[in-house]
């Protein structure tokens, strides 16, 4: 009959020095020498070692060693010390050993697998410490997103999925039936939606997943993704432009202070991303045009900047650049026009530095009904699902502004990622659905 001990969490281990604990976890290693044997074992919080010396605990618990594989579940109970040699910097001297489950032979070994492979095996990679950091540093940013806007009096709204319309044009909409009232759209923004509720609450946020059926295969594009947009009412595009500034900054901010362990094991540089301590340049899409060309990068005034120019834009800074007022004709139809020039859109796009390319963008909007349904017609977007959304032209119509953040190209920039899928438990891809 084994003695009841505290059952503890790995990371929590520093406060039971010299007391006797239990760990509940996995088999991360397993190493034999001589009459000890060792199990290092994770528990989502940390690592620890385990020793067992033959004599020092129940014959069955020490003889249940030569059964375990990789990944088997355990626990494992023992006196805790400090080792700073033993992976996690902790010891357990084993006084019993209890195998939950025998795992069979692990698809994920020790070596180097081709990321089509461990994509298929995403359920089982994100057991890995990269992935797991990886992991940590999305968290740490959706909780700095949420306590940005709450911080700042925004209110969170919940937008719906299903929707009768396109947001961001209509040629990457999810379509599906919708019982006998014919078709809906998988959500691409719930940007409409929170228009509405920031002239009921004045200042509002959504944080959910948003799809767009690219048919693109990029390293920045998913087909779901997660995007928190917020919407000011009053808000010009100045008053934008520090919004998104000031978001972008604490969002890395609190991933430096709270992540920098993650962002080690990551192999994460942190230097470029101190930098955002410093103003974010603002540079207009007509100087940027000017730049790239400079550069030698081909391309028209009035083209919208695809990934290698965003790649070659956003190496010419440290910090995230916000490049605004992009021409109107490669905008989306709720942008307000500048009234300086109105062939521009009163719009931003910040991008990431080191080539991460776009991830913020955001405008102020048209707020003068009858200019709007001329929009509607010039991008040949049907009104009558839209009457609601002009309704707000025609109730108290103000100036307001907002943008959106995609959640995984903030991730993989922050983490040094090359693909934005690993920035996603589970990524929606052109070619993946699976698991
Ligand atoms: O620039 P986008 O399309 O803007 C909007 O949807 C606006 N309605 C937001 C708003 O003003 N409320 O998308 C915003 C951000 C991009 O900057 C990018 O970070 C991310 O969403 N994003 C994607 N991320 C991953 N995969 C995709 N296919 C993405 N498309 C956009
Ligand atoms: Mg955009």
């Amino acid at each position: 009959m084994s003695e009841y001990f505290p059952i503890v969490e790995i990371s929590r281990l520093s406060r039971y020095i010299g007391q006797q604990v239990s760990l509940r976890g996995w088999v991360a290693h397993l190493r034999s020498s001589g009459k000890i044997r060792f199990v290092v074992m994770r528990d989502g919080s940390g690592l620890a070692q385990g020793v067992l010396v033959k004599g020092h605990l129940p014959e069955k618990d020490f003889d249940a060693f030569e059964d375990l594989t990789l990944e088997s579940s355990l626990q494992l109970t023992g006196l805790v010390q400090a080792e700073p040699r033993a992976p996690g910097g902790y010891e357990l001297q084993v006084t019993g050993l209890t195998p939950i489950h025998i795992a069979q032979e692990y698809p994920i070994q020790p070596k180097e697998h081709g990321v089509g492979f461990l994509m298929d095996q995403r359920h089982l990679w994100l057991r890995s410490p990269r992935q797991q950091a990886i992991m940590r540093v999305r968290d740490e940013v959706c909780r700095a997103c949420r306590d940005f806007f709450h911080d700042r009096g925004f209110v969170l709204i919940d937008t719906p999925i299903l929707t009768p319309t396109a947001c961001e044009g209509t040629t990457n909409l999810f379509e599906t039936d919708y019982l006998d009232r014919g078709k809906a759209y998988l959500s691409q923004s719930g940007q409409l939606y929170l228009e509405a509720a920031a002239m009921a609450l004045g200042k509002v946020y959504c944080f959910g997943p948003t799809f767009r059926a690219e048919k693109s295969k990029t390293r920045r594009h998913l087909t779901e993704f997660w995007m928190v947009e917020a919407e000011a009412a009053f808000y010009t595009l100045e008053d934008l432009l520090n919004l998104v500034e000031d978001f972008v900054r604490f969002i890395v901010v609190r991933v430096l202070a709270n992540r920098e362990p993650e962002l080690t094991l990551l192999e994460r540089d942190p230097a470029p991303l101190e930098a955002v301590a410093r103003p974010f340049p603002r540079i207009s899409y007509t100087d940027a045009v000017a730049k790239l060309r400079e550069q030698g990068v081909e391309m028209a005034w009035g083209d919208d900047l695809g990934g290698d120019e965003e790649t070659a834009l956003s190496r010419m800074f440290d910090a995230p650049v916000m490049v605004h007022r992009y021409p109107r004709q490669a905008k989306a139809f709720y942008m307000k026009a500048d009234p300086d020039n109105p062939d521009l859109a009163l719009c931003v796009d910040m991008l990431a530095p080191e080539g991460y390319g776009e991830i913020i963008g955001g405008s102020q909007r048209e707020d003068d009904l009858e200019i709007l349904l001329e929009r509607l017609r010039e991008h040949n977007l049907p009104r009558e699902p839209l009457e609601w959304y002009l309704d707000l032209r025609r109730y108290g119509s103000v100036p307001h502004s907002g943008f959106g953040l995609g959640i995984e190209r903030t991730v993989a920039w922050l983490c040094g990622l090359k693909h934005v899928r690993e920035a996603i438990p589970f990524p929606r891809l052109i070619d993946r659905l699976y698991p």
